[in-house]
C-alpha cells in the first residue's frame, strides 16, 4: 500500500502533540526552570543532560548532542520511519490520517516525484521479500554469502533480489492499481518494442537500492550472479535519480564523513559494502560514472571546507584519468584530494578480502595528493633525461597553473622542482607565464569553473587569509544568526533581503538557514513550525534543536546589531589579504607575493591545529 500523509496533516499533528507527553512515555522527566530534564535515552549517563523544551517542542542532549523534534525522537528511540512516527503520534492524539491507497484518481494529488519515491520504496521492499522467500532467492543469498556479504550488511543496505521473470514486479504494482506510466517513469519497467505492454527491467539480479541523503530510494543497481552481461544494470535517470548527484552509501556514510572530515570514494557497490563491513564507514561509491563536481560539492558540504577526499582506484589508468580531472573537479585544487591506486588486479573489495583491513589502512596512509601522483606518474612515464624533464614540465605546468590555491601551487612547484632537480625559481617563472597566458586568453581553458564553485574558491581563499580569531568569531556569528532565525522568526525577511546566508562559511549552517527560509513560507503562524525537519539527517536536526533550545533574549534592535556585525566582518574579510595578493600578482611583485603566500600558509596551518583541538570535544562545533 502506498502511504502518504499530506504536509498540512503533519503540521496539524505536530501542533496538537506535546513532546513532553511523548517523551515521558519512555524517559522520566523533571521540570527544571523553563525546561524538563531527564537521563538521556541515547547514551548512558548518571546526571541528566537530556533537555526537553515545552515551548520549543524540541529535545536536546547536552551530553551526546542528540536532538530534534517529536518525530526525530520517535524515529531514534523506536526505530520508526518518518511516516511511522507521524502515524504513531496521530493515533495517540486521535487525529485521523487517511492512509490512501493509490488509485489513478487519488495519486494525482500527490506530486509525481513523491509517487515515484513511494513506488521505489515499495519495489525495494518487494525485492527484499524475494531475497528471503526461499526458492530462487536462496541462490541470491548464497551468491551474497560467497561474496562475503554479511546478514547485517544485507539488512543495513536493504539488498534484494529480482526474480527471473518478465513480469513479477509489474504484476505486483498493477494489482494495486498503480499506473504503468508511473512505474515506467520510476524506471522499473520497460515498454515492449514489438507488442503492447511492458516488462520488468530488473530480472534475475541482486538488487542494490540507491538512496538519497535522506534515505529515500531513488534508484536501483542490479548485478547478475554469473558471467553474463551486462554485469550491472542501473535504473535510468528519472526525475528523482541523477547519477552525477547521487552517491551509493552516502545516506549511511554521512555522519562518519562529517566526524572524520574525510571521505573515501570508490567505484563499485561491492567495494563500498566491503569498506563499510570493515568499519570504514566514511566511504561512498559513484554509480558507474566518474566523480563529478556536483558530487564534490555535496561531499564538501558534509566533510567541511578542510575535509579530505581519498579516491581509491583499481588501476593506474583509471587513477591517472581521475587525477587529471581532479584539479577541475576538486575546486581547482583547493580541496585536499588524495589518490590511492591499488596493486594491479585488485579493487577495494578483493584487496580487503585478500589482505585485510590493516594492509588497506597502510595503503591509505601512503595515498598521495592527486598532483603528486600525477608528478610521479609523469616521471615514471618520461624518465629524468633532459627530454623527459621537458615533457614532464610541459605536462605539469598546465596542471600546476590551473590550481587556484596559490599556496598549494607554490608548494607543488617546490615539490616538482625537488623531484626533477630543476631550479624552483625557474619553474615558478614558467607557471607565472602560463598564468598570464591564461589571463590574456591565449590559452582556452575548457574547464571554466561554474559560478558556484568559483565563488567557493574565492571564499576559501579569503578564509585562508583571515586570522584565526576572526574565523571563530565568524562561525559564532553564523550560529547566532541561525539561532535568531529559529527563535525570533520575524527577522527572517531581513535575512532574505540582505542575502546573509550567502556569506556563510559553514555549509551545514547555511543549508539549515535555507531550509528555514523554505519552510517558513509553508506555515505563517506558529513559531515552532519554522523548524525544518531533516528526515534522516541527525546532525542537522541536532543543530537545529540545540540552537532553538538555547535561550536568548531577542529584540529587533539586538538582532539588527548582530546582522550588521556579520556584514561588517564579511566585508572586511573580502577586502584584506585577498586583494593584496591579487595586486601583488598583477604588478608581478613576486617577492611580495611569496611573502603573502607564506603568511597565508602559516595561518592555514594554525587554523588546522585549532580545528583539530576543537574537535577533541564532544560537541559538533
Ligand atoms: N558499473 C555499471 N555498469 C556496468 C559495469 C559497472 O554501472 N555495466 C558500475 C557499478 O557501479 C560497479 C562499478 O561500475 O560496481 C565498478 O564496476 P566493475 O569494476 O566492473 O565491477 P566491480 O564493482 O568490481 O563488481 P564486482 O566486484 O561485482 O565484479
Ligand atoms: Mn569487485
Amino acid at each position: 500500500m502506498v502511504l502518504f500523509i499530506p504536509e498540512e496533516k503533519i503540521i496539524e499533528i505536530k501542533n496538537t502533540a506535546d513532546i513532553i507527553d511523548i517523551i515521558s512515555e519512555s524517559v522520566l522527566l523533571k521540570k527544571s526552570g523553563r525546561n524538563h530534564l531527564g537521563l538521556c535515552p541515547f547514551h548512558s549517563e548518571k546526571t541528566p543532560s537530556f533537555t526537553v523544551s515545552y515551548e520549543k517542542q524540541v529535545f536536546y542532549c547536552f551530553g551526546c548532542g542528540a536532538g530534534g523534534n517529536i518525530f526525530v525522537y520517535l524515529m531514534r528511540k523506536e526505530g520508526f520511519t518518518f511516516p511511522e512516527a507521524v502515524k504513531y503520534v496521530a493515533e495517540k492524539y486521535g487525529i485521523d490520517i487517511t492512509v490512501e491507497k493509490t488509485s489513478p484518481g487519488k495519486i494525482n494529488k500527490i506530486s509525481e516525484k513523491d509517487n515515484i519515491l513511494l513506488i521505489n520504496k515499495q519495489a525495494m521492499d518487494f525485492f527484499k521479500g524475494c531475497l528471503f522467500s526461499g526458492g530462487s532467492g536462496n541462490r541470491a543469498l548464497s551468491y551474497l554469502t560467497k561474496r562475503k556479504i554479511t546478514e547485517k550488511i544485507i539488512r543495513d543496505y536493504q539488498l534484494g533480489f529480482a526474480p527471473d521473470s518478465w513480469n513479477v514486479l509489474i504484476n505486483f504494482f498493477t494489482k494495486q492499481n498503480v499506473s504503468t506510466s508511473l512505474i515506467e517513469k520510476a524506471g522499473l519497467i520497460i515498454r515492449k518494442n514489438k507488442s503492447e505492454g511492458f516488462y520488468d527491467r530488473f530480472r534475475n539480479r541482486i538488487i542494490f537500492p540507491i538512496f538519497d541523503m535522506n534515505s529515500k530510494v531513488i534508484g536501483f543497481g542490479g548485478r547478475v550472479m554469473d558471467d553474463s552481461l551486462p554485469k550491472y544494470l542501473n535504473s535510468p535517470e528519472t526525475i528523482v535519480f541523477n547519477k552525477s548527484q547521487s552517491l551509493y552509501g552516502l545516506n549511511i556514510a554521512k555522519n562518519d564523513c562529517r566526524i572524520s572530515e574525510t571521505v573515501f570514494i570508490v567505484e563499485g557497490y561491492f567495494d563500498l559494502l566491503s569498506l563499510h563491513k570493515n568499519g570504514i564507514k566514511n566511504s561512498v561509491a559513484t554509480l558507474g560514472t566518474s566523480i563529478s563536481s556536483e558530487h564534490v560539492k555535496i561531499l564538501r558540504s558534509i566533510i567541511g571546507k578542510d575535509g579530505k577526499f581519498i579516491l581509491v582506484y583499481d588501476s593506474d589508468e583509471a587513477g591517472i584519468k581521475a587525477a587529471q580531472r581532479s584539479i577541475e573537479i576538486f575546486d581547482k585544487g583547493f580541496a585536499d584530494a588524495r589518490i590511492l591506486v591499488l596493486p594491479a588486479g585488485y579493487d577495494p573489495d578483493s584487496y580487503l578480502i585478500e589482505f585485510g583491513l590493516e594492509a588497506f589502512k597502510n595503503a591509505v596512509s601512503c595515498a598521495q595528493s592527486t598532483v603528486s601522483f600525477l608528478m610521479d606518474s609523469a616521471i615514471i612515464n618520461y624518465g629524468l633525461s633532459v627530454e623527459g624533464k621537458i615533457r614532464i614540465i610541459s605536462e605539469l605546468v598546465k596542471i600546476l597553473s590551473s590550481i587556484g590555491d596559490k599556496v598549494a601551487r607554490a608548494l607543488y612547484v617546490r615539490e616538482l622542482s625537488e623531484k626533477i632537480y630543476i631550479d624552483e625559481a625557474a619553474l615558478h617563472e614558467r607557471i607565472m607565464e602560463a598564468l598570464s597566458d591564461i589571463k590574456q586568453g591565449k590559452f582556452i581553458n575548457k574547464s571554466d569553473p561554474d559560478p558556484v564553485s568559483n565563488k567557493n574558491n574565492v571564499k576559501g581563499y579569503e578564509l585562508g587569509n583571515t586570522m584565526q580569531e576572526e574565523q571563530q568569531k565568524r562561525s559564532r556569528l553564523e550560529r547566532q544568526i541561525i539561532a535568531m532565525m529559529l527563535q525570533f522568526p520575524e527577522m527572517v525577511p531581513e535575512i532574505i533581503k540582505r542575502d546573509l546566508l550567502n556569506g556563510f562559511t559553514d555549509d551545514v549552517l547555511k543549508s539549515i538557514g535555507y531550509a528555514i527560509i523554505e519552510h517558513i513560507n509553508l506555515s505563517e503562524t506558529n513559531s515552532e513550525n519554522i523548524m525544518p525537519l531533516f528526515d534522516g539527517d541527525d546532525v542537522k536536526n541536532s543543530i537545529v534543536a540545540f540552537l532553538s533550545i538555547k535561550d536568548e533574549a531577542w529584540d529587533r534592535k539586538s538582532c539588527l546589531r548582530l546582522i550588521t556585525q556579520f556584514e561588517f566582518i564579511y566585508k572586511r574579510n573580502k577586502d584584506t589579504s585577498t586583494n593584496k595578493i591579487k595586486e601583488a600578482e598583477e604588478t608581478k611583485d613576486d617577492k611580495l607575493l611569496l611573502e603573502l603566500l607564506r603568511e597565508k600558509q602559516i595561518q592555514a596551518a594554525n587554523k588546522k591545529t585549532s580545528r583539530l583541538k576543537a574537535l577533541g570535544g564532544k560537541t559538533l562545533w
